[in-house]
């Protein structure tokens, strides 16, 4: 009998760090990776939280703080969801965390019961079915197809709600696929929502900052009022001001909810760091000047990337509307065979093909629940983009048609 408990055989290993893990072995033994499989900016910090930060430390803010967050902070959170969101809190409406993740973490822990279900479409961000299943949940996987952009279709919600769904996961703009919902297509989502009152809305933000063109971004609990008391937005600073490291996420809810995911972040890490929340309120608070520029940068390597990757063989590419992924097909590539005779039969056999042989590390679909599709991050410098893009298409070109 194993010592571990029983939830962690239900926990399946990040394939991102998988990933992670064999390019920076092959980083370490002297190869050049090119890695387009993180998701983090590749900017630093803004200088505003930076500046926060250092004058914490020097001003000796280190103690601990009430587990709800600094009151600062927290009233920056109800600036921020009034003036970005439209979305009005007070400040009991508003929890902070280490990062979107334990608010998302906490939600679940203080609201899933065994054989309780969360819906999540697929692709999703690889966290979420694990976070229900330790839990004690049951995460219902809801597979959105490449045809309607990687987005939920309002009959698939209708069929997937069961007397047992507590909470539907909405992520816009997506990772992994950088599909974001307009105001309209979450209004059909909504009008699914509103004839079932005990689904709760998890509207996971996090990249409401990366949108391109005049793709307008929206919230749930804007686009249908109706639904604010039963919404919890989770956003936070890692993305949206290059602080993955600080590590501070946040959620705005009910009271209730607020309440019990406090309690239970009480018990565990206590709270986000005092530095850290000192720098997320100046991120928050001060000049937001980096935030279109920085959007602009990620549209453009967007564009490039679609551009190219659609001109290689074996691999085509939808433009997405956010965030800084795209998620290109990859299922003519299958059934043929690499340099060196191994034939290429999954995404993930592609992405380490794309690894070993062109020393470029990118996320197999499989990691998000939706193949044969790879998972490229943008996230990287013009140049390595284009060299990433050359390595890419040589290593494409290489394969060969199965006899
Ligand atoms: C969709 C999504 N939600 C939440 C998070 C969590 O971000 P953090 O915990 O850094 O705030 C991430 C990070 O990759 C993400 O991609």
């Amino acid at each position: 009998m194993s010592f571990l408990a029983n939830r962690m055989t239900q926990i399946v290993p990040s394939p991102i760090m998988a990933m992670v893990a064999r390019a920076n072995a092959l980083a370490e033994a002297g190869r050049s990776i090119i890695d387009l499989g993180i998701g983090e900016p590749d900017f630093p910090t803004v200088e505003s939280a930076k500046r926060a930060g250092i004058a914490a430390i020097e001003n000796d803010k280190t103690g601990y703080t009430p587990s709800a967050g600094i009151r600062e902070l927290r009233q920056a959170i109800v600036s921020k969801f009034w003036r970005e969101n439209g979305v009005a809190y007070n400040l009991d409406q508003i929890h902070v965390a280490a990062g979107g993740k334990q608010a998302i973490f906490n939600a679940m822990l203080a609201t899933v019961d065994a054989g309780d279900e969360v819906i999540v479409p697929a692709p999703y961000w690889a966290s979420y079915p694990d976070i229900v299943r330790i839990a004690g949940g049951t995460p219902v996987i809801l597979t959105c197809h490449a045809d309607h952009g990687f987005k939920l279709q309002p009959e698939a919600l209708e069929r997937a709600i069961t007397p047992r769904t507590k909470w539907f996961v909405l992520n816009s703009p997506s990772n992994p696929t950088g599909a974001a919902y307009s105001e309209r297509e979450l209004r059909a989502l909504a009008a699914v929502l509103l004839n079932h009152p005990h689904v709760h809305v998890l509207a996971d933000d996090m990249y409401e900052h990366l949108v391109f063109g005049t793709f307008q971004f929206r919230t749930m609990a804007w686009a249908e009022p109706k639904l604010y008391p039963r919404t919890l937005i989770v956003n936070g600073v890692s993305k949206a001001y290059s602080m993955t490291g600080w590590r501070l996420g946040f959620a705005g809810g009910t009271s209730e909810l607020i309440r019990a995911m406090n309690s239970i972040q009480g018990h565990s890490t206590t709270h986000p760091s005092s530095i850290t929340q000192a720098a997320a309120t100046a991120a928050l608070t001060g000049p937001q000047d980096d935030l279109p520029l920085r959007r602009k940068i990620f549209e453009a390597r967007r564009d490039y990337i679609v551009k190219r990757l659609n001109a290689m063989s074996h691999i085509s590419c939808t433009a997405p509307e956010g965030a800084f992924y795209v998620y290109p097909s990859v299922g003519e590539a299958l059934g043929h065979v690499a340099p060196g005779g191994k034939v290429i039969e999954t995404d993930t056999d592609l992405c380490a093909y794309l690894l070993e042989h062109a020393g470029v590390s990118t996320v197999p679909g499989s990691g998000f629940g939706l193949s044969p599709f790879i998972r490229i991050s943008y996230a990287a410098s013009e140049r390595a983009l284009e060299e990433a893009c050359d390595r890419i298409e040589a290593a494409l070109a290489a394969l060969q048609r199965s006899s």
